[in-house]
């Protein structure tokens, strides 16, 4: 059940926002307020015991965001904006000032019913969670790091319900959140980092891109000049926040190793190394395998994957494994008709073409990445009770 606020200049608005609340299927309790974005100071007590504040205001400007700051941030609530077709400026602003979804009136229900599954999903989620990091790196550019990192996060989230961030690290030309949406990110990593101070759960959520009601992305620099500007200890206070937040962390390091990659391949759990059957992949995976050893990961932190894997390429997985000196762990097929449509179409594979051998080959390295825990299995009391009351079940039943 969550707790809304709706602030409403106009009596038939918010009675339209109501109805529209009362479809999305999910748990809540309303409470609506006659009043403008500009008095948003004048209700903070009532914002104060709110989940959601929803503020709807046709003649919202970034000016009048200036209060939203030190109520929101006394609050630690999600804040929703609802106004006709909010310009850049005000996106920017409400963004900075810690609103994490701003709506265009007339409301969208599959908008709505979105953001309101994931303010729950946030709530129920409890305070604190043990997230995984995964990294996912190659030693040369097009090895498919963004494709297996993309699918990946989809498919724990989707499919094994569980939060995931991904995280663009990509310096050069950063690209993972086009692989799942066709919009703009509210921010970017370089955003996030220039304003590390503010940093906390609230501010991490105005820059993530929702995707999905289980799955944020945090896109990348955009460019190597913003890039250049990104620091460890930003990363670090950044990993820091989000392995309490999220299941799984799932970074998409592409090919660099620098101090930047460096370090959050050191706070990662495991790191996936996607090599291709070619002659240069094995040259500098061999070294770039030397490097994690001479930086002290033990073998079972990196984890062989081979993408694009064709069972008659003339290099094979034995010559791959003994040229590399470690064991590959998973193979993805090479697939390019859906690879390629996923891609043209903004979807993942996992879901564009669910019943590919590519995609189910995602869904095994999920699975090795996140096993799935068995159910315990019962003792041999509660086995004992349950096998004599079967019986006793059908006598009544046959009555
Ligand atoms: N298993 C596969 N089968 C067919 N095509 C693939 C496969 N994996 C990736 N591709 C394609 O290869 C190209 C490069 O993939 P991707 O962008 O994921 O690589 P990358 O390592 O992230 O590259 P970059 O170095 O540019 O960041 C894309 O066109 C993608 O669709
Ligand atoms: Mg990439």
């Amino acid at each position: 059940m969550i707790d809304i606020l709706l602030i409403s200049s106009s009596a038939e608005r918010s009675t339209h926002i109501g109805a529209q609340l009362e479809q999305s299927g999910v748990a809540y309790r309303l409470r609506t307020l006659h009043g403008e974005a500009r008095q948003l100071r004048a209700y903070a007590a009532a914002i104060k015991t709110a989940d959601l504040l929803i503020v709807d205001d046709v003649d919202l400007s970034a000016r009048e965001l200036s209060g939203f700051e030190e109520v929101l941030a006394q609050a630690h609530l999600h804040c929703m904006l609802v106004t006709p077709a909010p310009s850049t400026s005000l996106l920017m602003a409400a963004m900075r000032v810690g609103v994490r979804h701003v709506l265009s009136w007339p409301l969208d229900d599959r908008e709505i019913a979105d953001a309101l599954t994931h303010v729950a999903n946030k709530k129920n989620a409890g305070l604190r969670r043990e997230g995984r990091v995964v990294s996912v790196s190659s030693c040369k550019g097009g090895t498919g790091t963004t494709l297996i990192a993309v699918n990946l996060a989809y498919t724990l989230a989707a499919q094994r319900d569980k939060r995931v961030l991904l995280i663009d690290l990509n310096q050069q030309f950063a690209d993972a959140s086009l692989l799942v949406a066709d919009k703009a990110p509210p921010a970017t990593l370089a955003d996030l980092c220039s304003q590390i101070d503010r940093l906390d759960a609230a501010f991490f959520e105005a820059c993530v891109m929702h995707v999905h009601a289980n799955l944020d992305v945090l896109a990348g620099a955009g460019d190597p000049v913003k890039a250049a500007e990104l620091r460890p200890a930003h990363l670090e206070r950044m990993l820091t926040l989000v392995r309490e937040q999220y299941d799984a962390v799932i970074v998409d390091v592409g090919q660099s190793i620098n101090p930047l990659t460096i370090h959050v391949l050191d706070h990662s759990d495991t790191i996936c190394m996607v090599v291709r059957q070619n002659i240069l992949y094995l040259h500098s995976g061999r070294r770039m395998l030397d490097i994690f050893k001479e930086l002290g990961y033990p073998a079972s932190k990196v984890r062989v994957v081979v993408n694009q894997y064709d069972k008659n390429a003339q290099i094979s997985l034995p010559t791959l494994e003994e040229t590399l000196g470690a064991k590959v762990a998973h193979k993805l097929p090479r697939d390019e008709k859906h690879a390629n449509d996923a891609l043209n179409h903004g979807i993942p594979v996992v879901t564009a073409a669910k019943g590919s051998a590519l995609a189910q080959g995602i869904v095994l390295l999920a699975e090795m990445l996140w096993p799935v825990v068995a159910a315990p299995r019962k003792g041999v009391l509660s086995r004992l009770f349950a096998t004599r009351a079967n019986p006793l079940q059908q006598l009544k039943t046959e009555h």
